[in-house]
């Protein structure tokens, strides 16, 4: 697996003819990202895994500084999965002094995860369309986990006319059901025990159920909610538990992605 650390770089080492699968991630991989990495193993001719904490989709006062980042580890974890090469710059070789410019999807954006965290989808949306550019993928992998991403990145492919293909694959859970996250780390295990409420009241398939789950267990909830995006809907919903904050949905209908 070669690791590339300037956009320069990474423009050369973009094999010609190849179907490209681009996974773009910010790292503390695991299970769920490897899914998206064998899936684009199995699909592409050549595998390029971005890592990169974006620090432009955090919002002011969140976990940006403690994001958990070990890059030996997540270096190792793609190389196994198979990644050809992991795209891996610093921060200032993708936002250099002067950096202006910025990608709004503006209504998607707003609700849910963007009225809870303000410039967040703007911050998504940027980064991804500069790796599309920089790696030029025919396919780019993402988590249905992150409903409202995808939903983001669809309608700015579509407005932008972007030439490539989104490949939406289903949310990867622990055996208790718990959706993977990077910020599961985070947890103690009581907290981890109470987290549960979260995917036990999104199964129920109803908004006011899964509010009243949440409520019963205590669980302090930003919200929950339905989305719609490309003719399927899902049951949508971010809690607090402790410090740590967790999203999570189930699918409720319509054609999977
Ligand atoms: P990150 O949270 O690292 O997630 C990278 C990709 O892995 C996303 O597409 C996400 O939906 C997917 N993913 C996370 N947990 C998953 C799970 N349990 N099952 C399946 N897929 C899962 O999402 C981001 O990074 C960033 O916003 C990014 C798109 C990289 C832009 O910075």
């Amino acid at each position: 697996m070669r690791i590339i650390r300037t956009v320069a770089e990474m423009r050369t080492a973009r094999p010609q003819a190849a179907t490209l699968g681009l996974i773009p991630t910010m790292g503390a991989l695991h299970a769920g990202h490897v899914s998206l990495f064998q899936a684009a193993r199995d699909e592409c001719d050549c595998v390029v895994a971005s890592l990169f904490v974006n620090e432009a989709q955090f919002a002011a006062g969140e976990d940006f500084a403690h994001y958990p980042r070990d890059e030996e580890r997540d270096r190792r974890i793609a190389r196994d999965a198979g990644v050809d090469i992991l795209f891996a710059p610093a921060s200032d070789e993708l936002y250099p002094d002067g950096f202006q410019t910025w990608v709004d999807v503006e209504e998607l954006s707003k609700p849910l995860e963007g009225e809870h965290r303000p410039g967040h989808f703007r911050g998504v949306a940027t980064i991804c369309l500069k790796l599309f550019n920089i790696v030029r993928p025919e396919r780019a992998y993402f988590g249905q986990k992150d409903a409202q991403q995808v939903a983001v990145l669809r309608r700015m492919v579509l407005d932008l006319n972007l030439e490539l293909v989104l490949r939406v694959l289903p949310t990867v859970r622990d055996a208790d059901g718990l959706a993977l996250s990077s910020r599961n780390v985070f947890l103690a295990p009581q907290e981890r025990a109470r987290a549960l409420a979260l995917p036990r009241a999104l199964q129920t398939g109803d908004p006011a159920r899964a509010r009243a789950v949440l409520a019963d267990a205590g669980i302090e909830t930003d919200y929950v909610d339905v989305l719609e995006d490309n003719g399927s809907r899902a049951l949508v919903g971010a809690v607090r538990v402790g410090s740590t904050r967790l999203i999570d949905n189930v699918p409720l209908e319509g054609e999977p992605r």
